[in-house]
């Protein structure tokens, strides 16, 4: 219940996935929250998430240990304190989950929770629920605490601009089914999740554009890391490219080329289970000897029954597209997967801009660097949520500078758009109502963003194809209005995080992590250093 001595602040969230679902609920407990999600609630990334959450939960691990294998999955760039933060916090914040109804899966005979294994993980420290369905289970506890918690939840309400005044954030401009409203706040806690729809293919579903990321972006906050875009290894090769979760690779699923050769062997030592770039990349080589067509994940050794027990819904995916796993190799293929780049914050979520939180997938923390160990997203954003709500009722404190860093400011390549707040929310009739050939034509601009940035920003980029790429997005002819409704809204957002990540790709000239350069395939010592886009505001008031 919340204490009447408390100062009033009003909390905008926005976005439900794990991270904006724990910033609100643990935020209502103290505070006035709103919470605004862009399409249902359960509609997240989150729900998406099979492997599960990786936490040093059990005796024979420690949080040294996860954080040992994190930092050597990072490759170098992350930060320290806040990977020590993460490891040491995250088998409570797990615990807390359990207390909130989360039913993780147990061992039958022991009934202690069930362990499964990663890549690049050097314990069984991955917790998981209902086989494969961590998120969804997750997603339903969480959004039910929420649900009965004084949490307002919105749906169907996208944040379309963050408003600034005198270099403060003091609210938002949101997009709801009414049309455009203001929202003010005290405080805005931005959880929207990554941008996978910058990409032809990905493990996402549709929601994720980068909105929170792009809202930011325009109203001047640091951006970091934004080269690094993690790609999956195995998604299955079927249109929408649903996740094949590694935790198949991590139970003794093996890649195999047309020709039945465990090709990932002659990669690397640790074959299936090196990091996830090397295997993205080490798929991608094979995939391009036998032009283009698919590998093979041969997960036949496990069986039918545990195969139906551990992993119930790849067992029914792989079966509505005509596969029979458990006697026969699935064709798969890398996707798009999880951004490590975004917002910058400390580790109680705070960003550049006054008044201005990140959590979750849209955040840069730096925990996990060029390239994020399995099953970290969910603990990073149960960690820091939980910190930023706390964060809400000290004082605000500036970002320190990027440690071992640079930032670089450009400016706005969006047109302008003018903002002001206009006082307590209210609906205003949509004033940029447009024709449906409209929204057409932005599916049709998102379609060549996806295809620019898979063909030529993908697991390979050069300074040619980054090149390329810039003057193929440049061509695409941008709406100066202010977005009407979510297809305008979304394809400026994906249009404008694209430009920005093939100008920090470019500008990287090293392989390091998710980011590799054809034409600098090793890492450089003089680029162990992180880089900062700031875009000068272009509707500051
Ligand atoms: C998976 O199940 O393979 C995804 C886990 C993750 O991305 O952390």
């Amino acid at each position: 219940s919340r204490r009447s001595s408390e100062p009033d602040v009003r909390v905008l969230v926005v976005g439900s996935g794990i991270a904006g679902l724990i910033a609100a609920y643990r935020a209502s407990q103290r505070h006035d929250v709103v919470l605004v999600t862009k399409a249902a609630a359960g509609e997240a990334n989150t729900a998406y998430a099979q492997g599960g959450i990786a936490a040093a939960l059990f005796p024979d691990d420690s949080a040294e240990s996860h954080a040992a294998d994190t930092l050597r999955a990072a490759d170098g760039l992350a930060d320290t304190e806040a990977v020590r933060v993460l490891t040491s916090e995250g088998p409570a914040r797990v615990r807390e989950l359990i207390e909130l109804g989360v039913a993780f899966d147990r061992d039958r005979a022991s009934g202690e929770l069930a362990r499964g294994h990663e890549a690049a993980h050097s314990a069984r420290r991955v917790v998981h629920a209902g086989g494969d369905a961590t998120g969804r289970e997750i997603e339903r506890a969480l959004l039910s605490a929420v649900r009965a918690s004084a949490v307002a939840l919105h749906e169907n309400t996208a944040l379309a601009e963050l408003i600034l005044s005198e270099g403060r954030i003091v609210g938002a401009e949101l997009l709801g089914p009414d049309g455009l409203i203001v929202e003010p706040a005290d405080a805005v806690i931005v959880a929207t999740g990554g941008a996978g729809r910058l990409f032809a293919h990905t493990t996402n579903p549709a929601v994720t554009t980068g909105d929170g990321v792009a809202a930011a972006w325009r109203a001047g906050a640091e951006l970091t890391d934004v080269e690094f875009y993690q790609f999956h290894p195995t998604a299955l090769a079927v249109p929408g490219t649903p996740l094949i979760s590694e935790a198949v690779r991590g139970d003794g699923g093996v890649l195999l080329d047309e020709h039945g050769r465990r090709f990932m062997l002659d990669v690397h030592p640790d074959g299936e289970l090196a990091p996830r770039d090397v295997v993205a990349r080490g798929i991608a080589a094979a995939m391009a000897r036998q032009n283009g067509r698919p590998v093979l994940l041969d997960a036949t050794v496990l069986g039918a029954d545990y195969l139906e027990r551990r992993f119930p819904g790849l067992t029914a995916t792989t079966r509505a597209h005509g596969f029979d796993w458990a006697t026969e190799p699935i064709p798969v293929t890398p996707a798009a997967h999880y951004w490590m780049g975004g917002v910058r914050t400390d580790v109680d979520g705070r960003t550049s801009l006054p008044g201005l939180f990140c959590v979750g997938e849209a955040a840069c923390t730096g925990v996990h660097g060029a390239n994020r160990l399995a099953s970290n997203s969910l603990l990073e954003s149960l960690v820091f949520a939980e910190r930023a709500a706390a964060a809400l009722d000290v004082a605000w404190r500036p970002l320190a500078p990027l440690p071992r860093g640079e930032v670089r400011t450009v400016a706005p390549v969006a047109p302008p758009h003018a903002s002001t707040p206009v006082g307590l929310s209210e609906t205003q009739a949509d004033p940029f109502e447009r024709p449906e050939s409209a929204s057409e034509s932005h599916a049709d601009e998102i379609a060549r963003i996806q295809s620019i940035m898979w063909d030529h920003v993908g697991l390979e980029r050069s300074a040619e194809s980054l090149e390329q790429a810039g003057r193929l997005l440049a061509a695409i002819p941008r709406d100066s209005a202010a977005p009407g409704d979510i297809a305008a809204l979304e394809a400026r957002n994906l249009a404008e995080l694209a430009t920005l990540i093939v100008d920090a790709a470019r500008y990287r000239e090293e392989s390091r992590g998710a980011h590799f350069r054809r034409d600098h395939p090793a890492p450089d010592p003089a680029w162990q250093r992180r880089v900062s886009w700031i875009q000068r505001a272009s509707h500051a008031s």
